[in-house]
């Protein structure tokens, strides 16, 4: 796992952001899988000012959301679908056809599950799954006991999460009690992951999921199990590490060939 602290909770989003253009550029075709969530709008408004800016150009790439609310119309002003379109797709050159939220108004939501890991799969797997962090320790919306091998499906969201989101839908008890998620598994299939973290709300659980044992009790936690995970984080996220001399010390020690840097050197301004 590589951890790299960040001063500011905007500078931290540019690396992240950085790397996902990266990854396009290097791959025009690549698959991403999103996520949504306020620690994750600067990092989509930099992708959206790479693509102005340098011509960082998605359209080719095809995308993911990692979740969606079970019984909200996706043109829901609080929908993922609708945070997507409004904070990246709208303002990008991508196919709109390209990106898949799940579908929480479907009849059947089992099968929407099962259409949306076949899918996933179909596309090749994905390139490079974002991820924030729920102050229940969730990553999508696997909330603590998720199965570590759990699949795309539907969840129970905990009261944490409640708590968290309800302010955007005008109290708890006004949104949804379920999502849909991808699983676990599915998360862990990802070829590379970013996790972006900031500000002291997830310091604690964040803590626990990087230095703590792995456990579905912090259902982050499993990204110790990935072999190519990135943590990004400001130094407010970073306060509860016990280790942060040598996520700093090695962030010195890197190679040349690991450093990513966007937009490329030639690229001109
Ligand atoms: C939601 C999403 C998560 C996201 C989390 C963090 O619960 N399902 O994928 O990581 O929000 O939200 P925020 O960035 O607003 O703290």
């Amino acid at each position: 796992m590589e951890v790299i602290m960040e001063r500011s909770a905007q500078s931290a989003a540019q690396l992240a952001a950085e790397q996902v253009a990266c990854q396009i550029t290097k791959n025009p075709q690549s698959v991403l899988g999103l996520a949504t969530g306020r620690t994750m709008e600067p990092v989509y408004a930099k992708l959206c000012e790479f693509h102005e800016k340098y011509g960082l150009d998605f359209s080719q790439v095809r995308t993911f959301n990692l979740d969606e609310y079970v019984g909200l119309p996706s043109d829901h002003e609080q929908s993922y679908r609708t945070y997507m379109n409004n904070h990246l797709f709208n303002r990008v050159n991508i196919d709109l056809t390209n990106t898949r939220v799940p579908n929480g108004m479907a009849d059947d939501l089992e099968a929407e599950c099962q259409r949306y890991e076949n899918e996933i799969k179909e596309s090749g797997g994905l390139d490079l799954q974002l991820l924030g962090i729920g102050r229940s320790g969730h990553i999508g919306f696997n909330e603590p006991s998720a199965a570590l091998y759990s699949r795309t499906r539907v969840e129970v969201l905990t009261r944490v999460t409640l708590m968290q989101n309800g302010p955007l839908f005008g109290g708890s008890a006004k949104m949804p009690h379920h999502a849909i998620t991808m699983g676990i598994a599915t998360i862990l299939e990802a070829r590379k992951c970013i996790m972006l973290v900031t500000g002291t709300e997830t310091a604690d659980v964040l803590a626990k999921a990087i230095e703590g044992p792995v456990t579905a009790t912090v259902p982050a936690s499993v990204l110790q199990f990935h072999p190519r995970v990135t943590v990004v984080l400001d130094s407010l996220a970073a306060v509860n590490l016990s280790h942060k001399e040598y996520y700093r010390w090695a962030q010195e020690q890197k190679l040349d060939w690991q450093r990513v840097q966007y937009p490329p050197l030639h690229a001109s301004e």
